[in-house]
């Protein structure tokens, strides 16, 4: 939550103040230059998006940097950021250092880059995803999250839904984060995660009207600004909360990182399943190991002997998982604790590691933790 006793900056200093960084292609400040996109001005904040033409973001990244210096001299913006975005979709454009994959080649496949490494300091990424929105994909990133936690790894999660964040509800997360003398950005502490998301960084409000190259520059600067490990201490798993679908951020997330794997939550119905197909071939497609299906709200446990409730039939998401060939993670059932500790900040996974739905969060956690061949 912003400071409420913070003040909002004035928008004529801070277009001043950004009028003074220069430029290089033009000459001009940035300001009438037409770089600065989406100004937003909040309690003690300033942010804006930098858009530069595609192939130029590169050589944009200092001044990026200056922007945002810039920003933090305008009295009374604490917390400043700056997004580096490319005009066209960043989906086309290709990371230094990336390489064509000769598998892909070979099979004919789109010709997707494939990046040499993680963020620093992280030893495995595996991204949460589904075809569809609001199955539960955020509530299963969360609890899968501090499930690998108590399996006593060091576990990360990146909320990289730009279009609607919930990390900060879900781990009870406010306040920007802060920056190391790394200047790196400092992911928060929160029930044994380092957490970071968008939702930290801009008002949820405005990130609804990002545009999917911005939200894939914003989530490249959360993989690679932020410090998730150290040299000592290096983050053992990073978890990755995806928007539903198969667009942009999703590219850029396999454009960024080596992907070690994808979970891909789905619901019973039908309809979800169908999604989740597609969730599962867009991975195999960028050649991201599909690390298996979790059902989410499988069924409803009887309120008195616990006993499952199969309200909407039972076995389908088992079932399409073989036809998929991959593996069956695990059945959560519908939980209205679950639900209410999303809502409250307290998931409940880590607040209830013995109740029923923890424990199969804790087999859900093992089989990634055995398949990514981790150990702690
Ligand atoms: N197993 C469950 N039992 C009860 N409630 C659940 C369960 N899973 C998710 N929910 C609830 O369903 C709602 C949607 O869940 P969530 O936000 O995790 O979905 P999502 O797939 O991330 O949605 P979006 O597509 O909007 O990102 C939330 O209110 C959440 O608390
Ligand atoms: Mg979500």
């Amino acid at each position: 939550m912003p400071d409420p006793t913070a003040q909002t900056p004035d928008r004529d200093a801070v277009l001043a103040a950004l009028e003074r960084v220069i430029d290089p292609k033009t000459g001009q400040g940035l300001n009438s230059a037409g770089l600065v996109r989406g100004l937003v001005l909040g309690a003690g904040r300033a942010g804006f998006m930098l858009e530069v033409p595609r192939g130029d973001a590169e050589a944009y990244a200092s001044v990026r940097k200056a922007a945002e210096e810039a920003l933090k001299a305008v009295p009374g913006v604490a917390q400043a950021q700056v997004v580096l975005t490319a005009e066209s979709a960043p989906a086309r454009t290709v990371s230094r250092g990336a390489k064509l994959s000769s598998e892909a080649v070979e099979q004919g496949r789109p010709k997707a880059p494939v990046p040499q490494g993680r963020p620093d300091h992280v030893r495995k990424v595996i991204a949460v995803a589904s075809g569809k929105g609001g199955v539960g994909k955020s509530t299963v990133a969360v609890n899968l999250a501090c499930a690998l936690a108590g399996l006593g790894l060091r576990v990360g999660l990146l909320d990289a839904d730009v279009y609607g964040p919930s990390a900060p509800t879900m781990l009870g997360l406010s306040g920007a984060p802060e920056y190391g003398p790394d200047k790196k950005m400092v992911p928060k502490d929160a029930w044994g995660l380092k957490a970071m998301s968008i939702g930290l960084l801009v008002d949820p409000d405005q990130a609804m009207v990002w545009r999917g190259p911005m939200a894939s520059q914003a989530l490249g600067q959360m993989l690679g600004e932020t410090r998730w490990g150290t040299e000592d201490a290096p983050l053992d798993i990073l978890v990755v909360d995806l928007p539903p679908g198969t667009g942009d951020v999703q590219l850029t997330l396999v454009q960024r990182t080596v992907l070690d794997g994808a979970v891909i939550v789905s619901t019973p119905q039908e309809v979800a399943l169908a999604d989740a197909r597609r969730g599962v071939r867009m991975f195999e497609k960028v050649g991201a190991p599909v690390l298996g299906l979790v059902e989410n709200m499988a069924f409803f446990p009887d309120p008195s002997t616990g006993e499952p409730i199969p309200i909407f039939g039972r076995g389908g998401a088992k079932a399409e998982a073989e036809r998929l060939g991959v593996k069956f993670l695990g059945e959560i059932p519908l939980d209205m604790d679950l639900r209410k500790g999303a809502d409250a900040g307290r998931p409940l996974v880590a607040t209830d590691r013995q109740g029923s739905t923890a424990q199969v969060f804790a087999g859900v956690a093992q089989a990634v933790r055995d398949a990514l061949s981790l150990t702690s």
